[in-house]
């Protein structure tokens, strides 16, 4: 149709040049402190001006953590600065639980003047990731942002990601924001402290995303699953590194950063994952219910799809000596776990997409799902917990 003369229309396309930065280190805080003070560029003459921000539970398990992160500063006195004391936040969803943590955060980065060139060094897991991003992201329109993870989870998966939130409402996620942070540093120290829970559950997105990319990152982690399970850094590091690559690959590469298409290969088994943690009322972790999600699509993936059995069961067996429990009572009450599906297509928009496996390293958008082959997924997640050497498929 032809445009009347007195209106316009004028569609751009355009494009942003980002830079993702990524480095792994063993001890950022000592022997390796100068990988994170180069990423900290200094803004012409004067020295880059730093405020850390930091996980009380870092804090409580890393007492010394506090003067380590100053004294990293003041040895640099004259390319870094610090803005301010290390200011503590509380751990885990208590951080994104409270709208109000962020205000304060906000007025803390205006006490000291923080600019678009300051930086803001925020230590600790996901959810303090997730929140002092946020308000790094909306301050000033965002000032830059240096993660250090300290979870196993936030350094295979969420640390290289580009989002970040806050819960508002009661729904998990709600308020955030796209934005690609300065600089990621994956330190294997932070990792000491960790509880064995969180360590190894961490390792289910690192399955996942091998899954979706690398057959071959599939094979290690089958083959160093125990010794992960049992905390050998030299098994677990080159996964945490080659996950989070993967991970980065995807977002840098994937033509999709902001996820403004209806596809999400990343949340492979998220679907019923995010149903879980509702159901269990955030006793499971993420990633113990990623493990779960995981295993139910791959077995799914076998029935519907053509993911060969054999490998259906390897994931399983993989997820089992990690040390990850695929069990729990939802799994016996699938209408409930259903209900994840329409959630999931609601929270994306537009019609249900999910990611299936054809093969491994063979990922599929499906539209739909078979609910009846699904129960039998799950029934055969619940069977393998109870007898983990047996055959995992076992269509009648
Ligand atoms: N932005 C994203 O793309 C993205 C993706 C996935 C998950 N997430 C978010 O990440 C959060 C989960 O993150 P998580 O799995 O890292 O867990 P978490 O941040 O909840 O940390 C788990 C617990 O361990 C403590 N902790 C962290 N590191 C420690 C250490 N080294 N030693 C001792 N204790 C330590 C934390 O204080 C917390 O109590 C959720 O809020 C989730 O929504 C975000
Ligand atoms: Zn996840």
């Amino acid at each position: 149709m032809a445009v009347p003369p007195d209106c316009d229309s004028i569609d751009c396309a355009f494009q942003v040049p980002f830079v993702h930065r990524l480095r792994f280190t063993n001890d950022v805080l000592g022997a390796d402190r100068d990988v994170l003070a180069d990423l900290l560029e200094q803004s012409g003459e004067k020295p880059a001006r730093v405020q850390f921000w930091l996980d009380e539970h870092i804090l409580k398990a890393q007492p010394d953590i506090r003067e380590r992160l100053t004294a990293l500063v003041e040895t640099y006195p004259e390319r870094l600065q610090l803005a301010g004391n290390v200011q503590i936040v509380p751990g885990g969803e208590a951080v994104k639980n409270d709208i109000h943590i962020v205000e304060r955060m906000l007025k803390v980065f205006n006490a000291h003047d923080l600019d678009r060139r300051s930086y803001v060094v925020v230590v600790g897991g996901g959810a303090v990731l997730d929140a002092v991003g946020f308000a790094a992201a909306i301050a000033h329109r965002g000032i830059r942002l240096v993660r250090l993870p300290t979870t196993v989870l936030a350094q295979d998966d969420s640390g290289v990601g580009v989002k970040n939130s806050v819960n508002l409402f009661d729904k998990k996620n709600w308020v955030g924001t796209f934005a690609v942070p300065w600089g990621v540093v994956n330190d294997a120290a932070l990792l000491t402290t960790l509880p064995d829970r969180d360590f190894r559950c961490g390792f289910s997105e690192a399955v996942k995303v091998s899954l979706l990319k690398s057959p071959q990152v599939f094979d290690d982690l089958c083959r160093l699953a125990p010794r992960i399970a049992e905390r050998d850094m030299q098994a677990a590091m080159p996964i945490i590194k080659a996950s989070a690559k993967m991970h980065l690959d995807h977002i840098t590469k994937g033509g999709d950063p902001f996820e403004a298409l209806e596809a999400r290969p990343l949340d492979f088994g998220h679907w019923s994952a995010h149903k879980l943690e509702v159901l269990s009322n955030f006793e499971l972790r993420h990633g113990e219910a990623v493990a779960i999600g995981v295993a139910v699509d791959c077995v799914y993936s076998s029935l519907q799809h053509g993911l060969p059995e054999e490998d259906a069961r390897r994931v399983l067996q993989c997820l089992d000596a990690l040390g990850l429990s695929l069990d729990h009572p939802a799994l016996h009450e699938p209408v409930d776990l259903f209900a994840g599906l329409e959630e999931f297509r609601q929270h994306l928009g537009g019609r249900l997409t999910v990611t299936m496996l054809r093969g491994i390293g063979d990922a599929i958008d499906v539209h739909e799902i078979d609910e009846v082959a699904m129960c039998e997924a799950i029934a055969t997640v619940a069977e393998f917990v109870q007898s983990p050497g047996e055959e995992v498929v076992s269509r009648g």
